[in-house]
């Protein structure tokens, strides 16, 4: 399970915020994984809100690297194309197998690994440039 702690804080509410509602969702997916059955629309749904949702909150995140100079901002950029190019071979994969477990266990694997240390090496950055309040 993720658990949210003050070592993810960026210092920028809304970044803190929009982690905060991605970690929600990947502990679903990790619940997901454990049940006995998984409903093909729940599944649908949560891939579908975890695409929209990662491409607006990498969208506002890279604003933010951009608008405060930060040093991890060409990192993130790329860090976030890789993933999103990851995510997409993922979800090809999930059009063809359907919301198999075994999916589910890849998906989920695939996007706690990778946030909880895309947080700490490069977003966490942020904290360095954004002036505090
Ligand atoms: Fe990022």
């Amino acid at each position: 399970m993720l658990q949210w702690s003050s070592q993810y804080e960026t210092g920028v509410p809304l970044v803190d915020t929009q982690h905060k509602v991605l970690f929600e969702h990947i502990n679903k997916l990790e619940a997901m994984t454990h049940s006995s059955h998984i409903p093909a629309g729940d599944v649908d749904r949560l891939v579908h809100f975890l695409e929209g949702y990662v491409v607006n909150h990498f969208k506002f995140e890279e604003q933010c690297m951009n608008r405060y100079h930060c040093p991890s901002h060409e990192e993130n950029i790329q860090a976030h194309a890789a993933f999103l190019a990851a995510f997409g071979k993922l979800k090809v994969e999930y059009q063809v197998q359907g919301p198999t477990a075994a999916f589910l266990q890849k998906l989920h694997t695939a996007a706690s690994s990778w946030i909880h240390q895309h947080i700490l090496k490069v977003d966490i950055r942020l904290k360095t440039v954004v002036p505090k309040t």
